[in-house]
C-alpha cells in the first residue's frame, strides 16, 4: 500500500507491525515502519531512502506501483543505517544510472555498505536539486544519530524528511494513512508516547547536536514532517519539533549545573558508610548532590540525574573480583546519554583486591569520561580517621565538579 502525503509527494515505505525489538536494545510495543518517499518533478524523479532489506519484495511492489525503478533520477540517502539503506544494493542493481545523493561523512559508508561504483553527488548544507516545478534543499545534521545524517526539505509543499530525527516506532492497523491526522484520539496518545520513547532511547545522547540542527532549521516554515519511522506529522508538526528543542535543552541546563550524581552498591554498608562522607564534603565545597543506592533506585532516576549532572561519582564494593552487577547495569544504561568528557570519580570498600573499583575506573575511561581524582579506597570497615579521609577526597572532588 502507497500513500499520497502532498501534490506529486508519495509515501512509499512498509510497515513492520511485528518487530518487538529495535537495535537489540530498544522495545517496540507498537512496531515501526520504515518509511520511503518519492517526488515526482516534472524534469526528475527523486525517491527517499529505502527500507529495510528483509521487505525488499514487498517494498519494490509499492515503489514501482507509484513510478518504474527506471524511471528515477536520484535517491538521497539520509543515513546509511541498514533500516532504510537495506534495499539501496537492490535498487541501483536495478537501475544503475540512479546518483545517490548524500553527506560527505555517508561516503565511506556506502562504498562500505555497497561494495561497488555508484553515481554520487555529496550535498553540503543549503544545497538544492530542481526536479522541475519543485525544488528539494538539503541539510547536513550530523549525529542525529550517525555522523552521515542529513535532512531535505520540500520547499513548495514546506515538507521536511527528517530522517530519524523526529520519528518514532509506531504503527497501527486501525488506519491505512500514514498521516498522524488520521489516528484517533487514543491512537495519537499511543503514538506520542512513542514519539517520546524513541527520543528518550536514540536520539537523547545527541541533545547538543539537535540544538545545532534546530538552529538551521528554524528558518523553515514546516507544514509537515516526513520522518523515516513512524507517523507523517500533518497535525501539530511545531508541537513536536518545541518538544524537542525542550528536551534538547537539557544538554545547555547540564552545562550550567552544579550538580553531582553518587551512585553506590554496597552489600554490608561500608561503601554506603564511606558514601556519607564523600557527599558531605562535595556538599560542603558547594556542590549539589543526588545520591542513589542500586539497590532500590529506580534506573530511570538514576540515568535522568546523571543527564543534568555536571559530574558522575561511582561506590562500589568488590564481590568475587568485579564491580556488583548493579553498577554495570548503570553503566550500560548510560547507553541513552553521551557521557563522553563527563567528570568522574570512584571510591568503595573491599576486602582484599578491590577489582570493583578498578573496573569501574576501566569503563569510565572506555567511555571518554575524565576521572578527576585517584580513587578513594578503604579495606573492609572504615575508621573514624579514613571517614575524615572520605569527606576529604569528597570536598576536592567538589572543587574540581565546579572549577
Ligand atoms: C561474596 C563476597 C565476595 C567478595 N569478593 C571479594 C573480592 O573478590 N575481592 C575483594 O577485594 N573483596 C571481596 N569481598 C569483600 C568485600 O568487598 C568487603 O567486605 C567490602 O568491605 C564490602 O563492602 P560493602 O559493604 O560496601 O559491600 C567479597 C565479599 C563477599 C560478601
Ligand atoms: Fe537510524
Ligand atoms: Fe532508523
Amino acid at each position: 500500500m502507497t500513500q499520497k502525503i502532498a501534490n506529486d509527494v508519495y509515501w512509499v515505505g512498509v510497515r513492520d507491525a511485528s518487530l518487538v525489538v529495535f537495535d537489540i536494545v530498544v522495545p517496540t510495543e507498537h512496531g515501526t515502519t520504515y518509511n520511503s518517499y518519492l517526488i515526482k518533478g516534472e524534469k526528475h524523479n527523486v525517491l527517499l531512502d529505502t527500507s529495510k532489506k528483509d521487505f525488499s519484495e514487498t517494498y519494490f511492489a509499492n515503489l514501482e506501483e507509484i513510478c518504474p525503478v527506471k524511471e528515477i533520477d536520484y535517491v538521497v540517502v539520509h543515513h546509511t543505517e541498514p533500516d532504510h539503506s537495506g534495499a539501496l544494493k537492490e535498487l541501483l542493481q536495478r537501475n544503475p544510472d540512479i546518483t545517490v545523493i548524500h553527506s560527505r561523512p555517508c561516503r565511506k559508508f556506502l562504498d562500505n555498505l555497497l561494495n561497488q561504483d555508484f553515481k554520487s553527488w555529496v550535498i553540503s548544507s543549503g544545497d538544492t536539486l530542481d526536479l522541475g516545478g519543485k525544488t528539494l534543499k538539503f541539510f547536513v545534521t550530523p549525529f542525529l544519530h550517525w555522523p552521515d545524517t542529513m535532512m531535505s526539505y520540500l520547499e513548495e509543499e514546506q515538507i521536511l524528511f527528517s530522517c530519524d530525527f523526529m520519528g518514532a516506532h509506531y504503527t497501527t492497523e486501525k488506519t491505512d494513512s500514514i498521516l498522524n491526522s488520521a489516528l484517533s484520539e487514543e491512537d495519537h496518545k499511543d503514538m506520542v508516547e512513542a514519539f517520546e520513547f524513541y527520543y528518550s532511547m536514540i536520539m537523547r545522547p545527541y541533545n547538543e547536536h539537535i540544538l545545532k540542527a534546530i538552529k538551521m532549521l528554524d528558518e523553515l516554515e514546516i507544514r509537515m514532517v516526513a520522518p523515516s519511522h513512524g507517523m507523517v506529522m500533518d497535525k501539530n508538526p511545531q508541537q513536536f519539533y518545541e518538544w524537542y528543542r525542550e528536551k534538547a535543552n537539557n544538554y545547555l541546563v547540564r552545562l550550567q549545573s552544579k550538580r553531582a550524581t553518587i551512585v553506590y552498591a554496597s552489600a554490608y554498608g561500608n561503601t554506603a558508610r564511606v558514601m556519607e562522607f564523600v557527599r558531605e564534603g562535595m556538599e560542603d565545597a558547594g556542590v549539589e548532590v543526588d545520591v542513589f543506592d542500586t539497590s532500590s533506585a529506580p534506573m530511570e532516576q538514576i540515568i535522568n540525574s546523571i543527564e543534568l549532572a555536571s559530574a558522575v561519582v561511582f561506590g562500589t564494593s568488590t564481590i568475587n573480583a568485579k564491580a556488583p552487577e548493579p553498577i554495570f547495569s548503570v553503566i550500560a544504561n548510560l547507553v541513552v546519554l553521551n557521557v563522553s568528557g563527563r567528570k568522574a570519580a570512584v571510591f568503595g570498600s573491599f576486602g582484599w583486591s578491590g577489582e570493583g573499583i578498578t573496573m569501574c575506573e576501566d569503563l569510565c575511561r572506555a567511555m571518554h569520561m575524565k576521572l578527576e581524582q585517584e580513587p578513594f579506597r578503604v579495606q573492609m570497615t572504615p575508621s573514624d580517621e579514613q571517614l575524615d579521609q572520605a569527606r576529604e577526597w569528597g570536598y576536592g572532588l567538589g572543587l574540581k565538579v565546579l572549577g
